[in-house]
């Protein structure tokens, strides 16, 4: 931290008189006590208190609306500008600091931090309740016997709401943890046939989907022996890892054009290895490289390997993940504040040096590999598994990945309108089992999510395909249907308002719902009518051919349909270096300006919760986003692109 001292010189001589309490207005309000916590006693008002006030930032949600039509599309920023714009502006330092200073706040007192983020000061119960026209209680955690200080609503003056984002202490107690890790999203099935008869045959594509039935659906041309050095394309793992023989035995049967003992390039983070020998091997893993490598070899993949082996497999728990590989890919993220967390979450995110038997004893790492153009991410969990907080906080971090011209797909689950079984309530619905969860970090607005779609039997490929609904055995032994909904958390983008609207009117789903999570169930509500929508596009996911632990297996879920997609952007991104051209970044906006550019999927549904889920519909819907890859007109919109 450094001393704020500077924005003072002017503002000193202004009277130290309160501002009247009736410009204050309510900036947060909590409803009611979580039920492991509990309300002790008002806090003290001598008690010393660390108050900590959150700067808004600059204009985060305006960042693509402008800049993915601008004639600077695909020249991008550096991390540095992006620090530098969305830093709180002067205006915002200003006003917050007056306010203090006029309420009677000494300057010398405040601090401003390091990374720009909070102003912060020590005060006492008393002061801190006087300025937020608040009062402080004690809770304790009746599980852990932990303690906080929180309020249950508190209040800024009107004029300078704008520019807090959050005060601490203030509504929030500390998020309970419900111990899930890192899902992969697949499902395997262990097929009674061997291999494909004939891999080039397209006969077989509604049993059994191989790299010549991904290029036929979408009409993926063959890969030129030219690829760019600077284009490898980037594959997320966690406590899963490929085994160098799985990949092979899929290449000599699949892809003889591809040699044998072709394997990723290491990008390992926090003291992950990979490969692992055949019979540790994890189907995620294996799947992610089989289907990508099909698509764009000869690039190359780059393997982000994430955490040490007691975090990965779950030994030490945490709920967090992504943070350390965000980490990794941008050092500014390792220190970056917003919404009231600076850094990763101690109690949720690994922390290294992890001194624990085996664990990576080094430093976190902190930027020290450069982001690849795409990154294909088949992990995930739910909203409701981690504080919205700390989803924004890491939701910015995708924005900002975007902005310097990544694309980063995520699978958006594989348990329709729920999450997984067990999580939340046994079905995996929120509030009684009724209400639909949305998946984490789907919901963010600023990534791609791909879901999953199939063939059914006896169709070919001209027929086209359908949303996956896998019942109960039939065939994986968990059903099995394509993640999609509305978030609690973030309301829709204006990339995609548009979409989400023409779907409400003219498809309107049959169920109740509420608007905004502060009317959360409201009236038998069942989904946020007000929320981002997600996937935005799909692949196929289902009846997928695999090598894994020296086996022949089938595999579904949007596992499956992520590195599909993410594959056909990272060739896409090809053909635009090849042109002098910049890579993709962000891609939702031009995505839904160009909805011809995919096949529209307009039967099935998602179901979950005791409910057939959202139904597709011509155009966007929360089943299959705006449909599968057309690669020849995918390239033809993105080469048209500066
Ligand atoms: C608050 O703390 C002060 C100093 O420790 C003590 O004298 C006072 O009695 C306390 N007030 C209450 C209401 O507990
Ligand atoms: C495999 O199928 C392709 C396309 O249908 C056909 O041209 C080829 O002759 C077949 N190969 C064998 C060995 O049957
Ligand atoms: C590959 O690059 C070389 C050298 O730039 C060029 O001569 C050749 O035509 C390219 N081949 C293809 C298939 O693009
Ligand atoms: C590991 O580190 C923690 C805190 O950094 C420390 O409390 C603990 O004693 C260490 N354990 C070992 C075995 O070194
Ligand atoms: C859950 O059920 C209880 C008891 O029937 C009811 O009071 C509560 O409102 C329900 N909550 C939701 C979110 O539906
Ligand atoms: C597919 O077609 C075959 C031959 O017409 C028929 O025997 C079979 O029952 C069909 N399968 C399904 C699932 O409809
Ligand atoms: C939505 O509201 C419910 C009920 O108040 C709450 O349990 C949940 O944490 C909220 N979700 C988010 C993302 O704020
Ligand atoms: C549409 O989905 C149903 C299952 O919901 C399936 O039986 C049917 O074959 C699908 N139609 C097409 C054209 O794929």
């Amino acid at each position: 931290m450094r001393l704020f001292s500077k924005l003072f010189s002017l503002t000193l001589a202004v009277s130290a008189a309160a501002l009247p309490t009736s410009d204050h207005v309510v900036h947060e309000r909590r409803a009611g006590t979580p039920s492991r916590w509990e309300k002790t006693a008002r806090v003290n008002g001598t008690e010393k208190v660390l108050v900590r006030i959150g700067l808004a930032q600059s204009n985060l949600d305006r960042a693509y609306e402008s800049d993915s039509v601008s004639p600077n599309y695909g020249k991008f920023w550096t991390s540095e500008q992006v620090i530098s714009t969305f830093a709180p502006s002067d205006e915002t330092v200003d006003a917050v600091s007056n306010w203090l200073v006029n309420s009677g706040v000494a300057a010398s007192r405040l601090v401003h931090t390091k990374n720009q983020g909070w102003i912060v000061f020590e005060s006492t119960a008393h002061e801190a309740e006087s300025l937020l026209h608040t009062k402080y209680y004690h809770y304790t955690d009746k599980v852990a016997g932990t303690k906080a200080m929180a309020a249950e609503e508190y209040r800024v003056p009107q004029t300078v709401q704008k520019h807090i984002d959050y005060v601490k202490p203030g509504v929030l107690l500390p998020f309970a943890s419900k111990k899930n890790r890192a899902a992969k999203r697949t499902r395997t099935y262990k097929p009674s046939r061997k291999v494909a008869a004939n891999a080039s045959s397209l006969s077989t594509c509604d049993e059994l989907i191989t790299p010549a039935c991904v290029a036929a659906l979408y009409k993926i041309p063959p890969t030129s022996p030219n690829v760019s050095a600077s284009n490898s394309l980037g594959i997320f793992e966690e406590g899963d890892y490929y085994a160098q023989e799985d990949l092979d035995l899929f290449f000599a049967n699949y892809t003889p054009y591809i040699p044998q003992g072709t394997h990723p390039k290491p990008a390992f983070i926090d003291g992950a290895e990979a490969p692992v020998p055949v019979e540790y091997a994890g189907a995620e893993s294996d799947l992610d490289m089989q289907l990508a490598y099909p698509i764009i070899y000869p690039q190359t993949i780059t393997l982000y390997q994430t955490d040490d082996y007691n975090y990965a497999s779950g030994e030490i728990e945490t709920d967090g993940f992504f943070n350390t590989f965000l980490d990794a890919v941008d050092g500014s993220y390792c220190t970056y504040c917003a919404y009231g967390e600076c850094g990763d979450d101690p109690n949720l995110d690994p922390v290294y040096p992890d001194n624990s038997t085996g664990g990576y004893t080094g430093q976190l790492m902190c930027g020290v590999y450069k982001p690849t153009n795409v990154i294909s991410v088949s992990y995930g969990g739910q909203e409701a598994d981690l504080p919205a907080y700390y989803q924004e906080r890491q939701c910015n971090e995708f924005l900002k990945l975007g902005l310097q011209g990544t694309s980063i797909l995520f699978a958006s689950g594989d348990d329709g309108v729920a999450g997984p079984p067990g999580d939340d309530s046994d079905n995996g619905c929120l509030g009684n089992g009724t209400i639909f969860s949305p998946a984490f970090p789907n919901s963010c607005p600023w990534v791609t999510n791909v879901g999953a779609t199939k063939l059914y039997p006896n169709h070919t490929i001209a027929d086209g395909e359908s949303s996956v609904v896998d019942p109960i055995g039939h065939p994986y032994s968990i059903a099995f249907s394509s993640g999609g909904g509305f978030s609690n958390i973030y309301t829709v983008p204006e990339y995609q308002a548009a979409a989400v609207a023409e779907y409400f009117q003219n498809h309107n789903p049959p169920y109740p719902y509420y608007e905004g999570n502060a009317s959360f169930g409201k009236n038998g509500g069942i989904y946020n009518r007000l929320g981002r929508g997600y996937p935005d596009v799909s692949a196929n996911g289902d009846n997928i051919a695999e090598f894994n632990a020296g086996e022949f297996i089938m595999e579904g879920g949007t596992s499956a349909s992520t590195p599909i997609f993410s594959s056909v952007i990272n060739r896409i991104v090809e053909q635009r270096i090849a042109a002098g051209k910049g890579p993709l970044g962000f891609l939702n906006p031009v995505l839904y300006r160009n909805p011809h550019a995919l096949n529209d999927i307009t039967n099935g549904s998602n179901p979950g919760c005791g409910t057939e889920g959202f139904y597709t519909a011509p155009g966007w819907d929360p089943v299959s986003g705006l449909g599968t890859p057309n690669f020849p007109k995918l390239l033809d919109v993105f080469l048209a692109l500066p």
